[in-house]
């Protein structure tokens, strides 16, 4: 028997190759070598993003088109929508009665965004649930694996703590989900922050080669270089930190930007082609769905038809042991 794996992501619309190098590819690699139930998680953006909803739909379709495109595959993995399965919203509310209110304030990330957010009101009972939710969402189809990047630790680890707690009230009855931690590549925005659409810094897996191009062009360099003959550094260079990921000869550029032997123009343009090499089938994959929106709701309503009965009987047996049943 495979092991399960849950993972799910909220839905942001077009992923970027930080995306891509971060979770997703990790995700795909996942699918030949477990069970993997992927969701998006529709309920979790609300979280933040209450207020807009207008193109919560549009999110949606476009993350899983992208997450198709890229190479998940619906024959191998099982593709949902959270909120599809409404099941897990009553596991939240049993574990929301169980679960400290402090346990929930001291997680890191809730600190730190409740600190940054300052542009909206964020101080939400969903918001401070959110860890919560996160671990009903695993649970709920007895997820025993969950591939996440280390900022989720502290989410994973409090929502350990709540399934303990759930069975030291009910009678065993979970396991604790582990963590999965995927050898994440952190890639660079087009000006050195962390990639991200808020920081409008990012390159998306569906720009087109011109856009990639005009993107990389903007990239900053090493200072130091004016002159083609300067000598490098590519270690303060954000064109260089890609081509460690999209390059399999990244010695020989170093050495050329070193020595200089090679001008940035030429460097970037290297750059450029050899991520719109990577995304020659992505573009194939994620022209063929573009058009076609009927297609991914169908995938994801054929993946919530598949593992609802799970959630279905876990919440029997969960209404059972709290004697609501
Ligand atoms: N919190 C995750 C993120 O922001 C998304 C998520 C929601 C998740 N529920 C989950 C991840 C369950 C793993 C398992 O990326
Ligand atoms: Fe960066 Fe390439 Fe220029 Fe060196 S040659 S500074 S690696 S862009």
């Amino acid at each position: 028997m495979k092991k399960r794996v849950v993972s799910g992501n909220r839905p942001t619309g077009k992923l970027h190759i930080g995306h891509y190098h971060g979770a997703l590819k990790n995700w795909i690699e996942l699918q030949d070598k477990y069970n993997c139930f992927f969701f998006v998680a529709d309920w979790h953006a609300l979280t933040t993003k209450y207020d807009e909803t207008k193109n919560l739909r549009k999110d949606v379709e476009e993350m899983v088109i992208d997450w198709i495109a890229a190479g998940l595959n619906p024959s191998k993995c099982t593709i949902y929508r959270q909120s599809d399965v409404p099941e897990v919203a009553e596991l939240n509310l049993y574990f929301s009665m169980i679960t400290p209110i402090s346990w929930l304030e001291r997680c890191p990330t809730y600190k730190e965004m409740i600190n940054e957010i300052n542009y909206k009101d964020i101080s939400t009972h969903g918001f401070l649930g959110y860890p919560i939710l996160q671990v009903a969402d695993i649970v709920l189809y007895h997820g025993e694996l969950v591939p996440v990047g280390e900022d989720q630790l502290p989410h994973l680890e409090l929502g350990r703590e709540i399934v303990r707690r759930f069975n030291h009230f009910y009678g065993q009855y979970f396991s604790e989900p582990q963590a999965i931690l995927s050898q994440a590549k952190r890639v660079p925005g087009i000006n050195g922050r962390k990639m991200s659409k808020s920081y409008g810094n990012a390159i998306n897996l569906s720009d087109s080669p011109e856009e990639i191009l005009k993107k990389v062009q903007m990239m900053i360099t090493d200072p130091a270089r004016i002159k083609r003959t300067d000598l490098g550094h590519p270690d303060v260079c954000l064109v260089h930190g890609l081509h460690k990921i999209y390059s399999d000869d990244v010695d020989k550029i170093t050495e050329g930007c070193k020595a200089g032997e090679i001008g940035c123009v030429e460097c970037k343009k290297l750059l450029a082609e050899r991520i719109n090499e990577s995304l020659a089938d992505f573009r194939k994959r994620r022209a063929e769905l573009e058009g076609n929106s009927d297609k991914v709701w169908d995938i994801l309503r054929e993946g919530a038809k598949k593992v609802k009965p799970i959630a279905q009987e876990t919440l029997n047996e969960v209404r059972k042991r709290v004697r609501i049943d």
